[in-house]
């Protein structure tokens, strides 16, 4: 794990407060409480300030991933595509909400803005690798796959 202090040692003012937010979760994979605390001493900006960007931005996290990441597709032509059906199918089969992680650490389940593959929509991302032409069937298969690879 690296040292919070190190991945923020450059950074010193407000006007760092984004590319900071970046690079701790490059770092640590999400934001936790305590390293926006250790940000918000350093370039002097309020924890709350700090926690209202983190949570303004769908780009940040603010829980840990899972060892896998399913991310679910929910940009324009994937929505067309029904791909709100199959966040909840994924919900329902993981037993979270998307922006979770399930008990065992294993699977976490996020929604993204399109991720480049629309003549395949409804596509998903699975651990940086797109599916795409998703239909239920196949996201029971990802998942079990998933389970299976430990
Ligand atoms: S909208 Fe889903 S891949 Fe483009």
């Amino acid at each position: 794990m690296p040292d919070i202090n190190n991945v923020i040692a450059k950074y010193s003012s407000a006007s760092d407060l984004i590319p900071a937010l970046q690079e701790i979760q490059e770092a640590f994979g999400y934001l936790s409480e305590e390293n926006m605390e250790a940000l918000s001493h350093k370039i002097k900006v309020p924890l709350a300030q700090i926690s209202g960007v983190a949570t303004f931005y769908s780009m940040f996290r603010l829980k840990p991933l899972g060892k896998h990441n399913i991310a679910i597709c929910r940009g324009t032509a994937c929505h067309v595509h029904d791909s709100e059906t199959l966040l909840k199918s994924a919900e329902k089969k993981l037993n979270i909400k998307a922006g979770e992680i399930t008990s065992d650490g294993m699977i976490s389940l996020t929604s993204v803005n399109c991720i480049g593959a629309c003549a395949k929509a409804p596509a998903i991302m699975v651990d940086g690798k797109v599916y795409g032409n998703l239909d239920d069937k196949k996201l029971t298969k990802i998942i079990e796959d998933l389970r299976k690879q430990g």
